[in-house]
C-alpha cells in the first residue's frame, strides 16, 4: 500500500489549512481564498520562475514551524516561500503587512502614470485595484516619472512601457509559449525596459497572451484600444472550433457586437484551464481574428469572480424574487400596502415591467 503522504499545517490569518511539503504560502493562502490570499503581481502559477519581483505578496511569519516557532524578523515574499509544518502567517490581520504593502504600492506608483481614465486596462487593472486599496491620495516623488522612447510591438499588440511594472510575466509567456522570444527586459535598474531588439514585431501565434498576462496596462490589444471601456462590455463565454488552441475564450460584446477575445481568467486574474484539462492559452487568430459573433458558439455570460469594477453591472442571470409577503415579514401582514404600479401617472398600469426584456424604455411606454 502506498505511503500517505504527510500533510503540513498553516495557519494564515486564523485559518488552517492542510497542504502538501513544497507548497508556497501564496498557494496555501489561495486554498483559503477571498481576501486571505495576498495579492500577486508578478507571480503567475502557469508560468514557470515567476513571481519575487513586485513585493506585493508580502506577510508576516509568526511562527516558522512547531520544531522552531520563532517569528521570521522581516516579512516574507509569499510566493517565493514554502510553508513549514505549523508555521502561522498573517496576511489581512497583520498591520505590519498593510504598511509594507501601502509603501509597495507607494513604489509601483512612482512612475506609474496615473491615466487609468485613458487606459484601456481600467477596470480589469490589478493595480488600479490595489491602488484603491492601499494607495496614498498624493505622491511624495519630486522628480519626474521615466519617459522610453516608443517601440512598436508588431499590428496587435500595443506597449505603453511608462505603465510596465517590469513583472516580467510577458518575458515568460513569450519563452514559455512560443519557438521565438524576441523581447525582453533590456538595461538595469532606472533604465530597465521591455523592448524588442531592433524592432522586431512580436507575431508568434500565441504571443497575444501577453496582453492578458500583464497586470497593468502595459501591453493592450490594438484591435480593441480605445474602442470601449471593459465595463460596458458584457462579457460571454465561448467556443470554437480551433485547430491551433483550444478555442475556449471569453468574448467581450456590447449588443451583438465582439469587441475583445480573450482567454478566460480565474478570480486570481490567471488563465483558467480549458474544459478538457488542458492548458487554456489562446492563439492570435482566436484572439485577433474572430472578432464576428457567428465565429462563435456562445455558451453563457461570464462569471466574474473577481472583485473589481470590472464585476459591477455583469448580471450572470435573472433572479426573480419568489418570497410572498408574509414571508418576508415573518408571517405578518402589511398594514398598509401601496401599489406604486396601479396609481401612478408614469407608467402605464396595463404594462407588465417584467415582461419587458431588457431595461424598460420611453419607447415600451409610447406604444400604441
Ligand atoms: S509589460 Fe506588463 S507583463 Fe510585461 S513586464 Fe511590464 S507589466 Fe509585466
Ligand atoms: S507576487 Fe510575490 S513578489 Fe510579486
Amino acid at each position: 500500500m502506498a505511503e500517505e503522504k504527510k500533510l503540513f499545517k498553516v495557519t494564515i490569518d486564523n485559518i488552517t489549512v492542510e497542504v502538501e511539503p513544497g507548497t508556497t504560502i501564496l498557494n496555501a493562502a489561495r486554498m483559503v481564498g477571498g481576501e486571505v490570499a495576498p495579492p500577486a503581481m508578478c507571480y503567475y502559477s502557469k508560468l514557470k520562475g515567476s513571481g519575487g519581483k513586485c513585493r506585493t505578496c508580502l506577510v508576516e511569519v509568526a511562527a516558522g514551524s512547531t520544531a522552531d516557532p520563532r517569528p521570521m524578523p522581516k516579512l516574507v515574499a509569499s510566493c517565493r516561500t514554502t510553508v513549514m509544518d505549523g508555521m502561522i502567517v498573517k496576511n489581512i490581520t497583520s498591520d505590519r503587512v498593510h504598511d509594507a504593502r501601502a509603501g509597495v504600492v507607494e513604489f509601483l506608483l512612482l512612475n506609474h502614470p496615473l491615466d487609468c481614465p485613458i487606459c484601456d486596462q481600467a477596470g480589469e487593472c490589478h493595480l488600479q485595484d490595489l491602488s484603491y486599496e492601499h494607495g496614498k491620495e498624493a505622491t511624495r516623488y519630486e522628480f519626474g516619472k521615466r519617459t522610453f522612447k516608443k517601440h512598436d510591438l508588431g499590428e496587435f499588440i500595443q506597449l505603453h512601457m511608462t505603465r510596465c511594472i517590469l513583472c516580467y510575466r510577458c518575458v515568460f509567456t513569450a519563452e514559455q509559449l512560443t519557438n521565438k522570444r524576441v523581447h525582453g527586459v533590456l538595461d538595469r535598474g532606472d533604465h530597465a525596459e521591455i523592448a524588442t531588439y531592433i524592432e522586431k514585431s512580436l507575431d508568434n501565434d500565441f504571443i497575444g497572451n501577453v496582453i492578458d498576462v500583464c497586470p497593468v496596462g502595459a501591453l493592450t490589444d490594438k484591435t480593441f484600444r480605445f474602442k470601449n471601456r471593459v465595463w460596458f462590455t458584457k462579457p460571454m463565454d465561448a467556443h470554437r472550433d480551433c485547430p491551433t488552441c483550444c478555442g475556449e475564450v471569453q468574448l467581450w460584446m456590447r449588443g451583438e457586437e465582439v469587441f475583445r477575445v480573450t482567454a478566460r481568467k480565474d478570480e486570481w486574474g490567471e488563465i483558467k484551464e480549458a474544459s478538457d484539462g488542458k492548458t487554456g492559452w489562446i492563439c492570435n487568430t482566436c484572439r485577433f481574428e474572430k472578432k464576428d459573433a457567428k465565429d462563435w458558439v456562445i455558451e453563457h455570460p461570464t462569471h466574474v469572480a473577481r472583485h473589481s469594477v470590472i464585476s459591477a453591472n455583469h448580471y450572470e442571470k435573472m433572479v426573480k424574487p419568489t418570497e410572498t409577503m408574509p414571508e418576508v415579514m415573518n408571517g405578518r401582514a402589511p398594514k398598509l400596502l401601496m401599489d406604486i404600479h396601479s396609481v401612478s401617472q408614469v407608467n402605464k398600469p396595463t404594462i407588465n415591467l417584467s415582461q419587458i426584456e431588457g431595461p424598460a424604455h420611453s419607447d415600451d411606454f409610447n406604444k400604441g
